[in-house]
């Protein structure tokens, strides 16, 4: 059976060009492709979750504005429920500015939040509304952390699962993480949170050890070409990543935060789902962009058969 899943986060509108290698300060180069679509790591969540199969509430804030009609055009073509969709009567819509080398497929992000980043009491009261029943709540740090916290508070409240994707790596209290079910960093956000290098699977341990110490149940730290790493504090486990050529890994950990939350809403234990979302991630960096590179559930399904996974 599934169960209702929300994700509480950022929608912003991902500007993308494509250079023949990322600029340093001052340098200007020509780009070869340029590409206008929605994004934000909590929008791209949401529909990772979504095209994946899970039944799906996003809650995210957007301006008045022509940028945010490319979300909501999005949200049209998939069918997905528009209830969580905030809108700030003076502050515009948030952008990515996103630059790819096109030869390493490495990244560059600015990104403004704008009105993403102005929940307000107001609409965290209405978000705990829409958060009532859900099994999981995804949360990311690219809104105004303080929402963040009331929406936490209210998912632990009404006895929801709280994930929290670490990213982009921001200073949260050591209350904010205690109330985490789970946390999603990659390497450098568990550098950044716990002092500790993620360079091998000895790290790792040693990384979740401070998160499990500041009260998080199960810690998933995404460790790039290794796999994906996992402690629930009794069991310790690298699954590994499905070997692809990737074409832009913008986006990739959405893919796996997205494809993650559908396999935990169906019931699978943490190992099962993070296979699940490895499929998913690996199926996205093999398109360009983050939002529109988000695989179909047929196109995960396949994509594990053909590695010999059945699902
Ligand atoms: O994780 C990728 C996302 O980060 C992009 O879509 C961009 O909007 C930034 O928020």
């Amino acid at each position: 059976m599934k169960q209702k899943v929300v994700v509480f986060g950022s929608y912003v509108v991902d500007l993308m060009g494509r250079t023949p290698h990322l600029p340093v300060p001052g340098e200007t180069v020509k780009g070869s492709f340029f590409k206008m679509g929605a994004g934000g790591k909590g929008f791209n969540q949401a529909v990772a979750a979504h095209k994946t199969g899970a039944e799906i509430t996003v809650i995210t804030k957007m301006g008045r504005d022509s940028f945010a009609d490319v979300a909501l055009n999005v949200m049209d073509e998939l069918k997905m429920p528009k209830d969580g969709i905030f809108f700030a009567e003076d502050t515009e819509t948030g952008i990515a500015l996103i630059l790819v080398d096109e030869n390493s497929s490495e990244n560059e992000i600015v990104i403004v939040p704008g009105a993403c980043a102005t929940f307000s009491e107001e609409d965290t009261e209405r978000a705990a509304e829409l958060i009532n029943g859900a099994a999981y709540v995804l949360l990311q740090l690219e809104v105004n952390q303080d929402a963040n916290e009331r929406v936490m508070k209210a998912a632990n409240q009404c006895g929801a699962k709280v994930i929290v994707n670490t990213a982009p790596y921001s200073e949260v209290t050591d209350e904010f993480l205690a109330g985490a079910y789970m946390v999603t960093p990659n390497e450098v956000e568990a550098f950044e949170m716990t002092g500790v290098e993620v360079k091998d699977f000895d790290g790792a341990c040693r990384a979740a050890e401070v998160f499990h110490q500041k009260g998080v149940k199960v810690v998933l730290i995404t460790m790039g070409s290794q796999g994906v790493f996992i402690s629930d504090g009794e069991e310790r486990k690298l699954v590994p990543a499905f070997k692809v050529n990737a074409l832009d890994t913008t986006g990739a950990g959405d893919a796996f935060n997205g494809g993650f939350l559908t396999a935990l809403s169906e019931g699978r234990n943490v190992w099962d789902a993070a296979v699940f979302a490895n499929a998913t991630a690996a199926l996205s960096v093999q398109k360009l962009g983050t939002t529109p590179s988000m695989p179909t559930r047929e196109e995960v399904e396949e994509f594990l058969h053909s590695r010999g996974i059945k699902e």
